[in-house]
């Protein structure tokens, strides 16, 4: 997917708009030159791209607000069918009559369905390529497109209090949106019998919609940040925030990136594992540099991993103690001490 989207966004214009996800991130990382737009619900791949000079937007694939004067939108499709399927509707919407929306993947990704999805909320014939592994799906609007009927998004943009959450606000494009995760409902037990003393603060890495937040919250009188590096899971911490009245804040960043060094007593996460259709072999060890930079000396961290993650090994670059409290469920819960 690489070798394609290289090329087409070596070719782009200025009123082409790049959404990239996870999977846009190598690219980036490479550094590149690039005439459009970026919109991105990822935080670090906006930073990825402004470090490379692109004009860049962090929102939840909120199209509606930046696509003004945009003529063609590329977009390797994610992993989550919801949010694809906003992406091609508001590409519907958003897009000017002879506007192109250009879709590319694997095979695995989905594409060929999607080539023919995106045909037909247009209202035109389904153009796919193949180029070697790779597929491209170009899609163009016409005053036809306007009559197409909408896919199911999930009903994407809005936050949502589905069933299993117990009155807590999520919504599509964020891990496990409607679910309690088990690890993180396992690492909740363990909150009581490791709670900092008195006014303390707490920072939820990789927070999600909020839910160790609310379970910690109600535990004591303490502040809260709550840090992600995506927009949807942003959106719906902040509201679940608004809602249960927790103090703190709700912020963007990279593994917490953005949080100050030595401010917290106690971090609580369940870091992630994969990104996109890679899986980030060092996404855990920087959730463990980052929580011993964020913590104050003595300060403790809880995190849950899967069993076969050697968290304890390798917690000891950055921490001086570290127990496994529980291994269940296909979990271990460990407490990690901050020299
Ligand atoms: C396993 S989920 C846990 C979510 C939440 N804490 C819970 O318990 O339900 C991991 C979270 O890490 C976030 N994440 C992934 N990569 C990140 C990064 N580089 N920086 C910050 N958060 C990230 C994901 O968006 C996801 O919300």
């Amino acid at each position: 997917m690489l070798a394609l989207l290289s090329r087409l966004v070596s070719q782009a214009s200025d009123k082409t708009l790049w959404i990239a996800d996870e999977n846009s991130k190598p690219l980036l990382q490479r550094g590149l030159t690039y005439r459009g737009a970026l919109l991105s619900n990822r935080w670090d791949i906006v930073k990825q791209a402004q470090a490379c000079g692109i004009k860049s937007h962090f929102s939840d694939f909120d199209l509606a607000a930046c696509s003004q004067d945009v003529q063609q939108i590329i977009y390797p499709v994610s992993k989550e069918k919801a949010a694809v399927h906003h992406v091609i509707n508001a590409a519907a919407t958003t897009l000017p009559v002879g506007g192109e929306l250009v879709l590319l993947g694997e095979k695995s990704s989905g594409i060929k369905t999607y080539a023919q999805k995106a045909a037909q909320r247009c209202q035109t014939a389904k153009n796919l390529q193949k180029h070697g592994n790779e597929y491209l799906s170009i899609s163009t609007v016409n005053p036809e497109s306007a009559n197409g009927v909408a896919l199911d998004d999930s009903d994407y943009l809005t936050l949502q209090q589905p069933a299993a959450l117990g009155g807590l606000y999520s919504k599509p494009g964020q891990f496990g949106w409607n679910k309690v995760d088990v690890g993180s409902a396992l690492l909740a037990e363990h909150f009581p019998s490791s709670l900092p003393e008195g006014q303390a603060n707490i920072v939820d890495l990789g927070c999600g919609y909020g839910y160790l937040s609310a379970r910690i919250a109600q535990l004591g009188d303490y502040r809260i940040t709550a840090t992600d590096n995506n927009a949807a899971a942003l959106r719906s911490c902040a509201e679940n925030f608004e809602k249960l009245d927790i103090k703190g804040n709700v912020l963007p960043g990279d593994a917490g990136s953005e949080i100050p060094a030595n401010s917290a007593d106690l971090v609580i996460c369940n870091p992630p594992f994969h990104q996109g259709f890679q899986v980030e072999g060092d996404l855990t060890d920087r959730f463990l540099e980052q929580a011993a930079r964020i913590l104050r000396p003595q300060g403790k961290a809880l995190f849950v991993v899967n069993e076969f993650i050697p968290l304890g090994k390798k917690a000891q670059r950055f921490f001086s103690t570290s127990e496994c409290l529980e291994k269940s469920k296909g979990f271990c819960i460990y407490r990690l001490t901050k020299q």
